[in-house]
């Protein structure tokens, strides 16, 4: 089967005035339909790096990305961007909502963007706000909502145009340790459900237990790669980051959303 997403030997090297960073040095990515990876890493291991050369935010120096079995080297920027709007969704570590619109009114600009047709955009805005457990709170703008509910209002703008690949760069870092553990739990369900390839950077134990697999990365390469079995949430690693009581009782509290 063709992964949604794959990459292969991707670097990426910044030049600094202390010399070259080599942020991504030869690393190699596949995500299939369904599929959870999580990419952990300590600050300036390049999680950030990655992630952005996969969403084609950022051009590797060398190395391909193939989306649905595109290569995405080949592609210009607007060929690049039609195709990332059609398939690709990222969700932001600060949200990156607009502060002047509702909460619906933020989850319609890709839809926007797409010029759907504004009764299919209505319909698929109240869906997506549903799907997050937001209905009640649509016309409310980010600054009257808690965190939780604005990462939330991101991740129905995430899943609105209904994409096969998701990304997400700590998506739940500005958040307390609750809220983040109902986020993230949200994020593996419908990565599940809808059959996402999902590629998510965090330390979050509530989705490195959830992941199928995760990459550890160390100054831009990968120094670990583990399956993680989402169903009985023990982790195949050395250094699991805490026992699977632990988990299951995070997993516990935070089940429902809300
Ligand atoms: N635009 C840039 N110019 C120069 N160096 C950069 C640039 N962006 C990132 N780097 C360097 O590349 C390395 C990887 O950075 P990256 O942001 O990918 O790390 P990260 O794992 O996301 O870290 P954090 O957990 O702090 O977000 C770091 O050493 C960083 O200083
Ligand atoms: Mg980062």
């Amino acid at each position: 089967m063709t992964p949604a997403l794959l990459a292969t030997d991707l670097m990426r090297v910044y030049a600094s005035p202390g010399g070259d960073v080599r942020a991504c040095d030869g690393v190699s990515v596949e995500a299939h339909a369904g599929e959870l990876l999580v990419v952990r890493g300590s600050s300036g291991a390049g999680k950030t790096t990655l992630l952005n050369l996969l969403g084609g935010l950022d051009r590797p120096d060398s190395g391909e990305i193939w989306i649905d079995g595109v290569a995405i080297g080949g592609l210009d920027d607007d060929a690049l961007a039609t195709l990332r709007r059609g398939g690709l969704a990222y969700i932001f570590q600060s949200f990156g909502l607009i502060p002047v619109l509702t909460a619906e009114e933020n989850v319609e600009v890709p839809l926007r963007l797409e010029r759907t047709d504004p009764i299919e955009r209505d319909r698929r805005v109240a869906e997506a706000l549903e799907l997050v457990g937001l209905s009640d709170h649509a016309k409310q703008r980010p600054g009257e909502l808690s965190g939780g509910q604005q990462q939330r209002v991101g991740i129905a703008r995430a899943l609105v145009t209904n994409p096969r690949i998701l990304l997400a760069d700590e998506p739940t870092a500005q958040l307390d340790s609750g809220t983040a553990a109902t986020i993230m739990d949200l994020i593996a369900s419908l990565v599940r459900e809808r059959g996402i390839a999902a590629v998510v950077s965090t330390h979050d134990p509530v989705l490195v237990a959830r992941a199928d697999r995760v990459l550890e990365l160390h100054d831009g390469r990968i120094i670990r790669s583990a399956h993680a079995h989402a169903t009985d949430q023990s982790i195949e690693a050395d250094d699991a980051p805490e026992s699977d009581s632990e988990v299951g009782q995070q997993r516990g509290r935070h089940r429902s959303v809300d």
